[in-house]
């Protein structure tokens, strides 16, 4: 029997292009899902440090009537941001490559009242058995030349999945109430800045940074202060009453 009487040759041509657009199409979801698969896993890892950061918040109100975290903020670094970065690394676009190369894909920003704080929460973090420590800046001991200060720790954390268990790779970024109110409006400020001003604007910033700094200091010595003058004054009474306030501390 003839074959063409059934199907054309045009006909055979067609399906075959049909068929490799489609193998194109399957590809590229392919790539696409792999991609939603990973950003899910970074999504989960900042949903486990979160819930061990918050426990600690928890932990201290229960224990000592203060709450050591004013916010906790958490972003997924965004597919501009990823792929920008990417390419200003000469980089290679690829899972492995983004695993490999990018710590900051899950951000996580603690804000806290006072500089003891944030190594608090640091070192009570980091001594968990199943958090490991990449690696550890420490911006406020030594400031960025702009004058940002903050306490940066890049840790992997184990993720459980239905088949597998992971480490993933998070940002944290530990800062005072102050240090974040600086960050934030000079980020803002710097990304508007140009030429002619520039250089008094960048002095400005760091002037301000250092102003914060010392009331920072000062807002800690201050607390300090006021808790061994209290602790020094009180009688039975109070101490049966702070105590009875700790009943209150929510979960
Ligand atoms: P990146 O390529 O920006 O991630 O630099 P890096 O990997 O060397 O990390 P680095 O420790 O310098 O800081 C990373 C993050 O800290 C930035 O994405 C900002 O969120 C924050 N940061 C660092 N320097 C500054 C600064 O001067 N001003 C502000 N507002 N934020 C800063
Ligand atoms: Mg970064």
């Amino acid at each position: 029997m003839d074959f063409t009487e059934l199907i054309s040759p045009e006909e055979v041509g067609k399906l075959l292009g049909q068929k490799a657009l489609l193998n194109q199409a399957n590809g590229l979801v392919d790539v696409v899902l792999d991609y939603k698969n990973l950003m899910m896993e970074y999504a989960c890892a900042i949903r486990e440090i979160e819930t061990k950061i918050q426990n600690l918040d928890t932990e201290f109100a229960v224990r000592y009537s203060r709450n050591p975290i004013s916010a906790i903020h958490t972003r997924l670094k965004s597919q501009v941001s990823i792929m920008e970065k990417m390419a200003r690394k000469g980089l290679p676009i690829s899972r492995a490559s983004i695993e490999e190369n990018l710590n900051d894909i899950a951000g996580i920003r603690v804000i806290c009242a006072y500089i003891d704080d944030i190594y608090r929460i640091a070192d009570a973090l980091i001594a968990q058995d199943d958090i490991i420590l990449l690696e550890r800046k420490d911006y406020i001991k030594e400031p960025k030349p702009s004058g940002y200060r903050s306490l940066h720790l890049i840790v992997s954390v184990p993720v459980f999945f239905a088949e597998e268990k992971k480490l993933v790779k998070a940002e944290i970024q530990i800062r005072t109430i102050a240090m974040d109110f600086w960050a934030s409006l000079e980020h803002g400020i710097r990304y508007k800045q140009c030429g002619e001003n520039a250089t008094s604007v960048i002095e400005g910033l760091k002037e301000c940074a250092e102003q914060i700094a010392a009331t920072d200091q000062k807002m800690q010595q201050l607390r300090i202060q006021m808790e061994q003058m209290h602790e020094e004054d009180k009688d039975g009474l109070e101490e049966l009453y702070e105590k009875l306030k700790r009943f209150d501390a929510p979960f």
